[in-house]
């Protein structure tokens, strides 16, 4: 890599001036300067010497070399510009860039929508998280599986039994006189979910039906997995909707087998304890402090001591969300033996997972060398910083949302009057919400405004795809060319670097488990792509060399904002 050239070539002049340290390169963000050494002020302080001294000595005293020109700059940086060389090199390294296999093992766990009720937003940030985070795993040379974790075990199924119970309809359809679809169920649900809070004995009913399913009594199990293959049906096709895949599709109830067996390990340990008829596992870590989140920014930080405990079994018998997270850690590492588990949901369960990773720690039943992670992301708001809401009021739904954006879109593409089917439609209208998605902070809550998003213009996924598509059609319209690396004005230069920086960026990604990163260097990419692309001519460049420079400067961006999309689960069309 060039920078770690740079980086040695630093290291070995300080050292021919006595200096044993090393110097790091990061790249530069100051004009006529690609890369810069900081390291100057800790050294000096560390020395006990003047920084501004220590730079020029070391500067000074670097031998020729082909890559760099290095200088100094106040008050103690050392600034590094590529020559013509480098650049060729660095060109050569984007163009050759491999990620090593590594030898971990992550398991991804995200989407988890709730078998019987709509999707709600938060699934739909947890499903484009989820999808990008697994690619940048795979990208980075990881082994990946992923599971999507319905919520299949608990009441809603069990409410929308109470429902066609009541309406008289249920043994019609358990039998199969009538025929349940996805329709019935999403009809039935909300009117349930509504009635169970006006009405004790429908709630209590809709309860008993729950437990009955989960202790596998007929006819009400056989019915439950009828009510489960519909909706994971639908499931599915949101998936597709949303270009997002899984290895598995399993759920909450795919952990009942080991609900026992994880109850009795935390037995045995006492390491569980009655509490009001139910069984509890302490995981509170002693003088810990608990920040509880702030209502105004000068607010005195207050704190919830200690953790509360992990309920693990109800006083009825009755089976817990919790439980089943830690029934799956326990069969997930018997059958796939991940290094490391990575949870996405909304931030409203951080608590939640602390509790549950400190349990299955304490019982072994997560090794100690195993990697538990949570991301727990913000919400996705509406233009007023308020939940998202439909025209008339009501809460948006996951596919509300995607209808309403598609609707944009479709809106903007005839402004544009471009010819376009379904599948562009949802493809821009995806790219409009995973790049809004994907490019915040991600435990932060962001404002969704659809008109900006959707935008062709400015920090925007259609401005990305748009960007592709043109370099697409100038490279049709070429032919075929010579490779040629020479890159050799200042708009060029900013675009090889900028490639430079996204291919970086997936490391950043990594570590921060978050891709605004990547969204950053790729918007960069683009606008520096465009910079260049209005400065100079392309396809009429008279000079051969210097044209088909051009050519291949568009095929490498091409090939990397293909990859970066691929990451991010954003298609890139033919043309928009
Ligand atoms: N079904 C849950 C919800 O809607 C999300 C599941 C997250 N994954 C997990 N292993 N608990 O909130």
């Amino acid at each position: 890599m060039i920078k770690k050239e740079a980086e040695k070539i630093l290291t070995s002049s300080a050292k021919s001036q006595g200096v044993e340290d090393e110097f790091s390169v990061v790249f530069s963000n100051m004009p006529n300067c690609d890369f810069q050494c900081n390291s100057c002020f800790s050294v000096a302080k560390k020395l006990n010497t003047n920084p501004f001294e220590l730079a020029q000595k070391i500067v000074n005293s670097i031998p020729s070399n082909e890559f760099f020109e290095f200088s100094v700059a106040k008050p103690a940086f050392i600034n590094i510009k590529l020559t013509q060389i480098g650049l060729e090199k660095l060109g050569k390294e984007i163009l050759n860039h491999k990620y090593l296999k590594k030898k971990e093992h992550i398991f991804i766990d995200y989407g988890g929508p709730n078998l019987g009720k709509a999707m709600h937003i938060g699934h739909m940030r947890s499903f484009n998280i989820g999808e990008a985070l697994k690619r940048l795993y795979k990208k980075l040379g990881y082994k990946v599986t992923s599971d999507i974790f319905f919520g299949d075990w608990g009441m809603p199924l069990g409410l929308i039994m109470a429902m066609l119970e009541k309406e008289g309809t249920l043994e019609k359809y358990m039998s199969g006189e009538l025929n349940l679809n996805i329709e019935v169920m999403n009809e039935a649900y909300p009117k349930a979910s509504k009635l169970k809070d006006e009405d004790r004995f429908f709630k209590e009913r809709a309860e008993s039906l729950t437990l009955a399913f989960q202790n596998k009594q007929e006819p009400y199990y056989d019915f439950w997995k009828k009510l489960r293959d519909v909706s994971v049906k639908e499931a599915k096709k949101v998936c597709k909707l949303l270009d997002a895949d899984f290895d598995l599709w399993n759920g909450e109830s795919d952990a009942r087998e080991y609900i026992d067996t994880v109850i009795n390990i935390f037995k045995e340990k006492n390491l569980a304890r009655e509490s009001e008829g139910a069984l509890v596992v302490d995981v509170a870590v002693e003088g810990e402090q608990i920040p509880l989140p702030k209502k105004t920014p000068d607010e005195v930080q207050r704190y919830d001591n200690p953790m509360p405990p992990l309920i693990i079994q109800k006083s009825n018998g009755g089976e817990l969300y919790a439980t089943s997270d830690i029934a799956t850690i326990y069969y997930r590492n018997k059958f796939y033996h991940p290094d490391i588990l990575h949870y996405l949901t909304d931030g409203r369960q951080t608590q939640r997972f602390t509790q549950i990773f400190r349990a299955c720690k304490k019982a072994g039943i997560s090794p100690a060398n195993q990697q538990l992670w949570h991301t727990g992301f913000g919400t996705m708001n509406g233009k007023d910083g308020k939940a998202f809401k439909t025209r008339n009021g009501g809460n948006v739904g996951l596919l509300d949302l995607i209808s309403m954006v598609q609707e944009k879109v479709e809106e903007k593409l005839k402004q544009n009057g471009t010819d376009y089917d379904n599948e562009l439609k949802r493809i821009i209208a995806n790219s409009a919400i995973k790049f809004a998605d994907l490019s915040n902070v991600v435990e932060k809550d962001y404002v969704f405004d659809i008109d900006k998003f959707t935008s062709f213009e400015g920090k925007t996924g259609p401005y990305i795809q748009y960007t592709a598509c043109r370099i697409k059609s100038i490279l049709n319209k070429a032919g075929s060319f010579k490779e040629n690396l020479s890159f050799y004005t200042p708009e060029q230069k900013a675009v090889v670097i900028s490639m430079a920086k996204l291919q970086a960026s997936y490391e950043t990604a990594f570590n921060e488990k978050s891709l605004s990163s990547v969204c950053n260097a790729l918007y960069d990419l683009a606008k520096n792509f465009s910079t260049f692309y209005n400065a100079e001519r392309i396809i009429s460049e008279q000079d051969l060399n210097k044209k088909f420079t051009k050519l291949t400067l568009l095929k490498l961006t091409l090939n990397e904002i293909n990859s970066a999309c691929d990451v991010l689960a954003i298609e890139v069309p033919e043309k928009m």
